[in-house]
């Protein structure tokens, strides 16, 4: 029997996966699909063997195959829920260690590395129709779609006031209608900027601009009921370093914290992981954090939404909407 046939086999034992090892290019075997052993293991929901893959032989707990279809994911559709767990706590646990060691990374200069400057220096444009904000990283990234419309609306019932990222101004619209006695919001990109200018923004009620990245303009802010966070072409540790400076912008343990979730958009499972170690980074500032989940619009899979958009960045059924608040 082949090395990929054998991990496959629900009764394989950790004896027969050592015998069956010559080398280290056994262990990187993988189909025509490029599946590999970690994801056989987990078809068949052999957990002994699925640990000795990462843990023993060091297959990393994020593979993927030929189609980016995770092994994590593999053990989710084949219902092997313990499985599934495991490689999701893998995930978190690998994840969340990379990301202690690199902020531990003593002594070292730090480069000033702004993630989105390309983003910021780009030509973008509103749709005729004003439903979508166009360009980006190439001219038809979605910066920001009105499919979020109905999720923004949620972000707003919840939180006020505090918005960093204005995009087509969804979520500022509902916040508005709450008659917020303070309304901050802070963009980067000088189009928006302008946008906001035409629009009358800086004339609305109660609302101030702050025109900038928000890493030049956070300190003293002041202090706020609630926060949203949504900005493009940053990254996690982009969301992580704002997050720093949240607990001393929430005025108390009934302010609220609110980001778009769309950690890992596009993959179920790399989205799981992802979640959990924002909830373990939000636990270590002290904040303890809720997901709400909410139904993502079914029509936007059919209605054209995606068209003339060169990258989809979010395709799960669920979405997650994070409330965060101070443990006190
Ligand atoms: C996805 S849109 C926000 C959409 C908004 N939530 C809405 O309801 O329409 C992201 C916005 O963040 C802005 N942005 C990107 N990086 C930023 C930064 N570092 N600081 C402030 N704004 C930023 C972008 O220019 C863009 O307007």
């Amino acid at each position: 029997m082949d090395f990929l046939t054998a991990c496959g086999r629900e009764n394989l034992t950790i004896q027969e996966l050592k015998e069956l090892i010559i080398d280290e290019q056994t262990i990187w075997v993988l189909d025509e699909f490029g599946n590999t052993a970690l994801h056989y293991a987990c078809k068949a929901g052999n957990l002994d063997i699925v640990k000795a893959l990462i843990g023993t032989y060091k297959i990393p707990w994020n593979v993927v195959n030929n189609e980016l279809v995770s092994a994590g994911q593999i053990a989710k559709s084949a219902g092997h829920n313990e499985c599934y767990e495991y490689m999701v706590s893998e995930g978190c646990r690998a994840e969340f260690i990379l990301g202690v060691l690199a902020r531990s990374k003593v002594g070292e200069e730090k480069e000033e590395k702004i993630s989105n400057v390309d983003y910021l220096n780009s030509k973008i444009e509103y749709t005729e129709d004003g439903k979508n904000l166009k360009g980006g990283f190439d001219t038809s990234e979605g910066v920001m779609m009105e499919w979020e419309k109905g999720l923004m609306k949620k972000h707003a019932d919840i939180i006020e006031i505090l918005n960093v990222g204005f995009g087509l101004g969804l979520i500022d619209t509902f916040i508005q209608e709450s008659l917020p006695k303070r309304h901050t919001i802070i963009e980067a990109h000088p189009d928006v900027y302008n946008f906001m200018l035409k629009n009358g923004w800086d004339k609305k009620l109660n609302v101030e601009i702050k025109f900038g990245r928000w890493q030049d303009v956070i300190e003293d802010i002041g202090c706020f009921d609630g926060i949203f966070f949504d900005t493009f072409g940053e990254n996690y540790d982009d969301l992580k370093q704002f997050l720093d400076h949240v607990p001393n912008l929430l005025k108390d343990e009934n302010s609220v914290l609110s980001f778009f979730n769309g950690l890992a958009g596009t993959n179920s499972f790399f989205h799981d992981v992802y979640c959990r170690i924002l909830s373990m980074d939000l636990q270590e500032l002290g904040l303890s954090t809720e997901y709400i989940e909410e139904d993502v619009p079914k029509e936007i899979d059919e209605d054209g939404t995606w068209k003339n958009i060169s990258r989809r960045y979010f395709s799960l059924d669920k979405y997650r909407l994070p409330v965060c608040k101070l443990d006190y």
